[in-house]
């Protein structure tokens, strides 16, 4: 473990994970050890590495990705919202974030730095309440979104851009109107590249959807994303002023750490692949939803299953996310990958981006705008062939 700097940190973890035995794994198991730690504040006995906050939403990656699949939603009595799993973003139309609260709403803080407020259901969907900073910008919007299953990813990262393109352009040409489009990033030289994760398709690289995690919902600096106090605002001086784990200018969580967690998820398998029944598969295509939901997408890997085309679509008022990202409009969302569903499904998560939808033919129900067609051609099926549909869907 010599690479590793972070060794006050990495040995108790390699202990514990020398029980994986080969020394391949090993990496792995530190990897699957990290997701896992619950990180603490500093400063701490533990000293390295650790910094979680001044605010955040959680205090491990696990907390909200519980099983590396997609959790329900828990509620109390009073639609108080429970579980972590759930964060509120806030943004206003052009995905600019709130002057106060910014990015993204933390439920905690540490002593000293009061949690921003809570998120509760309101309606279809749901709010923030008890703020702790005063109140939002008026023209700031509100979203839920709900922690994705983290399965298959580094084969999403194995599709080659053309092939994602080439999609883009023959969706171009559908009469249906589908326009996929790439989320172009650009990065600080000039060039631009392709967005592939995260529910906005907003994040280039597994890495870098790392690094975001930690800023945003631990409150940790990465080498990518170096603000110790994370999504802390210029109107939130205590939070700016509390003690932080950055030594130096160096990052609470060094590079080998991302690196090690990074090839963690990448090494998580795809979803199971069902023996699918041909006949809804058939449906399926026939009815459009495979323009956008792709059966087979190529990789150097293999074909990947993924049923989505990494593309951004809108799917009109009824999906408006509320708060966006910069260059996404609050209706457009990365095609949700269908693989894994059935697993979805009976872990009672909800479906779409904040859960809304408790069945597949419920989230169809909302797909309006570019998928509108495809949702009248369903609607359209005999009885018997949208019972096929669903039932191919929700096997998936
Ligand atoms: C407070 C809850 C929360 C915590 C803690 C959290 N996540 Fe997430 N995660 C989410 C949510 C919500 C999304 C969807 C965000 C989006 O793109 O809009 C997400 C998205 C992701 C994605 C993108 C998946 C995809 O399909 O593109 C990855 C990868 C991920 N998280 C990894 C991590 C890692 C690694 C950690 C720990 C460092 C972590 N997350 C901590 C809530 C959380
Ligand atoms: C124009 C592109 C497009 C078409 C056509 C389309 N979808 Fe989708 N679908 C999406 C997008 C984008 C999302 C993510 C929306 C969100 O998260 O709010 C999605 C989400 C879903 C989900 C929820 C998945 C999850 O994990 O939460 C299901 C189920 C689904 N679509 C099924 C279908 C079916 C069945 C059809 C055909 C009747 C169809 N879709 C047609 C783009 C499309």
């Amino acid at each position: 473990m010599r690479r590793l700097s972070a060794a006050a940190l990495l040995i108790p973890l390699c202990l514990a994970a020398a029980a994986a035995g080969a020394a391949g794994d090993l990496d792995r198991a530190i990897g699957a050890a990290l997701f896992k730690r619950a990180w603490v504040p500093a400063p701490s006995s533990t000293r390295a590495n650790d910094g979680l906050g001044p605010l955040h939403n959680a205090r491990s990656c696990l907390a909200c990705h519980g099983g590396m699949a997609r959790q329900p939603v828990r509620l109390d009595e009073a639609g108080v919202v429970l579980g972590e799993n759930l964060v509120l973003r806030l943004s206003d139309r052009e995905g600019r974030p709130d002057p106060v609260y910014g990015v993204q709403l933390q439920t905690s803080g540490l002593p000293g730095v009061p949690g921003e407020g809570r998120a509760v259901r309101s309606g279809s969907g749901y709010a923030a309440r008890d703020l702790a900073y005063g109140p939002i910008a008026p023209t700031t919007r509100v979203g839920a979104r709900l922690a994705p299953a983290l399965s298959g990813l580094g084969l999403l990262e194995q599709v080659p851009e053309s092939a994602i393109l080439a999609i883009a352009d023959e969706q171009g040409r559908s009469p249906d109107g589908i326009r996929g489009r790439p989320n172009w990033l650009s990065a600080p030289d000039g060039s631009r590249r392709l967005g592939r994760f995260g529910l906005k398709a907003s994040l280039p690289t597994l890495a870098e959807q790392v690094e975001a995690a930690f800023e945003l919902d631990l409150g940790m600096s990465t080498p990518g994303r170096n603000r110790p106090a994370g999504d802390c605002t210029p109107a939130q001086p205590a939070c700016l002023a509390a003690p932080t784990g950055a030594e130096y200018g160096k990052p609470e969580i060094a590079a080998e750490l991302v690196d090690l967690l990074t090839h963690f998820l990448a090494a998580r398998p795809a979803p199971e692949a069902k023996a699918a029944d041909p006949a809804g598969s058939a449906l399926f295509e026939a009815i459009g939803c495979a323009m956008c939901h792709r059966p087979s997408l190529p990789s150097a890997r293999g074909a990947v299953s993924a049923y989505t085309d990494l593309l951004l679509h809108d799917l009109g008022p009824e999906l408006d996310g509320g708060a966006t990202e910069p260059g996404v409009a609050p209706t457009e969302w990365r095609t949700a990958p269908l693989w894994g569903i059935s697993g979805t499904i009976a872990g009672g998560a909800g479906l779409l981006h904040d859960g809304r939808a408790r069945t597949v033919a419920d989230a169809v129900a909302h797909h309006g705008g570019e998928a509108a067609s495809a949702r009248a051609r369903f609607r359209a099926l005999s009885p018997l062939d949208r019972e096929r549909l669903l039932a191919f869907v929700s096997s998936l």
